[in-house]
């Protein structure tokens, strides 16, 4: 297999085997929700630009799922139907692919930003979204799968190729397939197979409306939680998914409550966090300018996960020893010698989020030969700018929005 090829991942036919993995773009409608020109005009750059695949930013599935983050996509009111046809015609006409991601944010969002109380399988505490959840009933969670199933369905009805559950990052369905988040002692929690049973009446169920339409995952394979995501763990959920039909998995890694496990960099970005997160972003700029100073003292001795490039690799070739579905791997892939040797091993397409980021033609500059390497220096500043605004590279270097004050 080459990098640059036709080719079908999970069933997608590709123009090669480079995927820009599900990026929050901060650009949907602040007020229905849906697609906006332009989130139109960057997805068309990127495709343009010879990106294979775009999976697009998470798409919430129902108002109970939604991201505390502003301008998220939503996928559950009917009237945005003619923006996600535009766009995905849109992306066509430049010969990339693309690909919906959906997804319910669980307790990984707050009560404010909802509107209500957050649900998840067990009523644990977040650490960075500390309002309680409830535990789901019964009914909550056919109502999920329902919702679920209604959005997969809406991705085929629009023109994607294919769609993608969210089964990573600490949002509602990792939390159902992890030990840590699922404390259950119904049909729903207690063993490996009871824990993924939403994820199997959800793949049934969907299944029925759009027989054999692209249907992905993305997996935490990993993660920091106590009895949480780990290797052997993920092996035995990945042949569950291939027994359920799933056509890809995207292997991935963290939570957020693991703090730069997902995108990983030498240091926290402190500036951008006393810039963007709440409750820090409003403090006063004095109190805030002299807390921020200790904390960069400080920074240089938090311990962070390494190693910091290709880290979700050695699980996406275990799962490759076990499993047949189609592999996708993303985390700190940055060097087109490393992509080839991927694929060369039976990978099946490499995915990037920060590095589209940083440069949106870095497909193309692969391609011509002009870049052999992304220009990211993983500063994540970008995740943290998602808190208030659309994403975009700062390259290190943040604009401190108090000075605008
Ligand atoms: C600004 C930003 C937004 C992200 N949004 C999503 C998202 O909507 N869905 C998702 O699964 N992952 C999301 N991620 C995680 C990336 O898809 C990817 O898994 C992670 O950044 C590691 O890949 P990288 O090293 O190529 O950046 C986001 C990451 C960043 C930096
Ligand atoms: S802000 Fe730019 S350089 Fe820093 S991690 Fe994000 S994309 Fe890379």
């Amino acid at each position: 297999m080459e990098l640059f090829e036709n080719c079908t991942v999970g069933k997608v036919r590709m123009r090669n085997r480079i995927i820009r993995s599900a990026t929050h773009d901060g650009l949907a409608d602040p007020v229905t929700e849906g697609i906006t020109d332009e989130l139109i005009r960057k997805y068309v750059f990127l495709a343009k630009n010879e990106v294979g695949c775009i999976i697009q930013g998470y798409a919430i599935v129902s108002p109970e799922g939604r991201s505390n983050y502003p301008r998220c996509l939503a996928f559950f009111n009917p009237d945005n139907a003619d923006g996600f046809k535009r766009l995905t015609a849109a992306v066509h006409a430049e010969g990339a692919a693309i690909v919906a991601q959906i997804a319910h944010c669980g307790r990984q969002t707050s009560g404010k930003a909802i509107g209500m109380k957050k649900i998840a399988p067990t009523a644990k505490r977040h650490l960075l979204y500390p309002d309680k959840a409830r535990e789901m009933t019964k009914e909550d969670i056919l109502r999920v799968e329902n919702d679920f199933v209604t959005a997969v369905a809406r991705a085929k009805e629009y023109g994607y190729d294919g769609v993608q559950l969210h089964l990573a990052h600490g949002y509602l369905l990792h939390d159902f397939i992890s030990e840590n988040g699922n404390k259950r002692k119904d049909e729903y929690g207690g063993s490996l197979e009871k824990r993924m049973r939403i994820i199997k009446e959800i793949l049934e169920k969907a299944r029925e409306k759009v027989g054999d339409f692209p249907i992905w995952v993305k997996l935490s394979a990993t993660d920091k939680r106590s009895k949480g995501m780990r290797i052997e763990y993920a092996v035995k959920i990945a042949k569950l998914l291939e027994e359920y039909g799933v056509d890809a998995i995207e292997v991935s890694c963290g939570s957020v409550q693991d703090g730069m496990n997902t995108m990983r960099s030498k240091r926290f970005p402190m500036d951008a966090i006393f810039a963007y997160r709440e409750p820090l972003a409003s403090m006063p700029r004095t109190l805030n300018r002299a807390v921020l100073a200790m904390a960069k003292l400080f920074n240089p001795l938090i311990p962070q996960p390494k190693p910091l490039g290709l880290y979700n690799v050695p699980a996406a070739y275990a799962l490759k020893e076990q499993v047949s579905t189609d592999l996708i791997v993303v985390g700190g892939i940055t060097d087109v010698a490393d992509m080839k040797k991927l694929i060369a091993d039976g990978i099946k397409a490499v995915s990037m989020c920060r590095p589209f980021i940083c440069e949106p033609n870095f497909a193309k500059k692969l391609k011509s030969g002009e870049a052999t390497k992304s220009r990211c220096i993983m500063c994540n500043c970008c995740g943290l700018v998602i808190e208030k605004e659309p994403t975009r590279c700062l390259m290190g270097k943040v604009k401190y929005p108090l000075d605008k004050r």
